[in-house]
């Protein structure tokens, strides 16, 4: 996609379709009535009818009559311009992606000074239209023997300002990153586990290091017995496929101090194993690796955006299968750490992939952990698929994440974690740990546990069960993987590098 700014002239506009903010007092928006006079002056009257609606998110696509390379016009409801917050333009951009990859658009001029109020600055609004038309225009890739050939995309944008900032190209050019990279996670979760095993999303993870020059390892089935890391392979005990845990380290500076780790689960597919899911239960359960998927896509963020601080990814993958050779309920297991843990469901898999995987991010050097994973259906009961639910042993480090979450627009809510909370789950007579006290409090249980391998780190837990994808489509997305906590986790890197600048 080829970005250009220029200034604000209506008859110069070389592009297809014209994308123009329109609210309620549009006659209050500069060069209004330059517009109005290309355009029309029927507009006043449309305006007036609501036939060009100015309703938030309303969008009213009209023809344009005169000869030049301009086809139409989509003018996007702004509605008051005094409450029109962030996440309301973020979302209205993406719906107007989907109606440009709907309507096989290819050339767009956006008038981007349509767009500002006083909560929204230039480069925000550039920032923001390039964020939610990328992650608008997404498709969920399929398939169907019929399709593809057809497939159109964006080749030009031009962004109309008489604003001289001259930054206004670099905050598109990173919106676009941070949408596209939401987009990549969105396909991994899409994929189905038999294309997207824990091999090939190593590969994929090996590909990404190589185009962003992260270190990478990869330990397989032989290196983890090796190393002793029992709770992820007893998670894969029941599978044909190797597990892989995923090492990626960003370095940002010599020293390699100040580690955030993120962590992520990769359950390629989820049965339950012996605990086995019923049927209903299964479908869709190739999304169990959605943690996994946001970790990868920040970490591309951070590869593109060079952040100032060191980060770490590790991801634990394999899938959760049945066979003669699989864990059982009443194992008792040893992990990474030297805790054993007795099984008491063998559908908490999450939790003790995640066990070894933090283990080794913490031998590694991480200094902070944050672990996202599509753990317990218990959060979805708890906050519904548009909520994300976090837990944390540090009060600063939730409040930094929190901030950066609520500038990406992504909900997360915390729930508590006790000190009763921490001996249910310490309770066994044959184990130091079990892996499922019980359907009570259920999320609480699974961070809880992951937890338990943390210590006194620094520690966020991330329950994107409900969030990692949607059951319809939505402002920013169709139906399928979302690309949750993508954009916060690479936005809380940001926001602790700029912390480090500033000390
Ligand atoms: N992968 C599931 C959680 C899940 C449920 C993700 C629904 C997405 C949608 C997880 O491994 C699981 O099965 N959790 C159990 C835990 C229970 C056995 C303690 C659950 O939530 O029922
Ligand atoms: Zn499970
Ligand atoms: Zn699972």
């Amino acid at each position: 996609m080829k970005i250009a700014v220029a200034e604000v002239n209506f008859n110069e506009i070389q592009a297809e379709v014209l994308v123009v903010g329109t609210f309620k007092h549009p006659e209050n928006t500069s060069n209004w009535s330059e517009f109005v006079s290309f355009y029309g002056s029927s507009l006043d009257k449309w305006l007036k009818t609501g036939d060009v609606s100015t309703d938030r998110k309303k969008l009213t696509k009209l023809p344009t009559l005169q000869d030049g390379k301009l086809q139409r016009v989509i003018f996007v409801g702004l509605g008051d311009r005094k409450t029109l917050t962030q996440d309301d333009l973020r979302s209205i951009f993406g719906t107007v992606g989907k109606e440009l990859i709907a309507s096989k658009t290819t050339n767009v001029s956006i008038w981007l000074d349509s767009f500002t109020n006083e909560e929204i600055e230039i480069d925000d609004a550039s920032y923001l239209a390039a964020e939610g038309i990328s992650m608008g225009l997404y498709k969920v890739p399929n398939y169907k023997t019929s399709s593809n050939s057809t497939d159109v995309y964006l080749d030009n944008v031009e962004l109309l300002t008489n604003s001289d900032n001259q930054e206004i190209l670099a905050y598109f050019e990173v919106g676009q990153v941070y949408g596209e990279s939401v987009n990549e996670a969105r396909t991994l979760v899409n994929m189905p586990s038999n294309v997207l095993t824990a091999t090939k999303m190593a590969e994929y993870a090996k590909e990404l290091a190589e185009t962003y020059d992260f270190e990478y390892e990869e330990l397989g089935k032989a290196q983890m017995e090796e190393l002793g890391m029992g709770a992820i392979l007893a998670v894969n005990q029941g599978s044909t496929e190797e597990p892989r845990l995923i090492v990626m380290k960003y370095r940002a500076n010599d020293d390699w101090n100040d580690v955030v780790g993120l962590v992520g689960k990769g359950v390629t597919y989820d049965t339950g194993g012996y605990s086995i899911k019923p049927k209903d239960g299964l479908v869709g359960m190739k999304g169990d690796m959605g943690g996994a998927a946001a970790v990868l896509g920040a970490m591309r963020i951070i590869g593109e955006t060079q952040p100032n601080k060191n980060v770490m990814a590790v991801i634990a993958s394999t899938d959760n299968m049945i066979s003669g050779n699989a864990f059982k309920p009443d194992d008792v297991i040893t992990s990474l750490s030297g805790k054993t843990i007795e099984i008491l469901n063998t559908d908490a898999e999450g939790r003790l992939v995640l066990a070894d995987a933090v283990t080794y991010a913490k031998q590694q050097g991480a200094n902070y952990i944050v672990d996202v994973a599509t753990l317990t259906g218990g959060v979805i009961i708890a906050l519904g698929k548009d909520k994300t639910g976090a837990l944390t042993n540090n009060e600063t480090f939730f409040e930094t994440f929190l901030e950066a979450s609520v500038e990406t627009g992504e909900f997360v809510w915390r729930l508590p974690l006790t000190e009763s909370d921490k001996k249910r789950i310490r309770k066994s007579d044959v184990a130091d740990l079990n892996n499922s006290p019980g359907r009570d409090g259920h999320m609480i249980f699974g961070g809880g546990f992951v937890g338990e391998f943390v210590d006194n780190t620094p520690w966020i837990h991330l329950d994107i069960a409900g969030t990692s994808d949607a059951s319809s489509a939505h402002d920013l997305g169709p139906k399928g993987g979302t690309g949750a906590m993508v954009r916060s986790l690479a936005t809380l890197i940001e926001r602790m590098s700029l912390e480090d600048t500033e000390k």
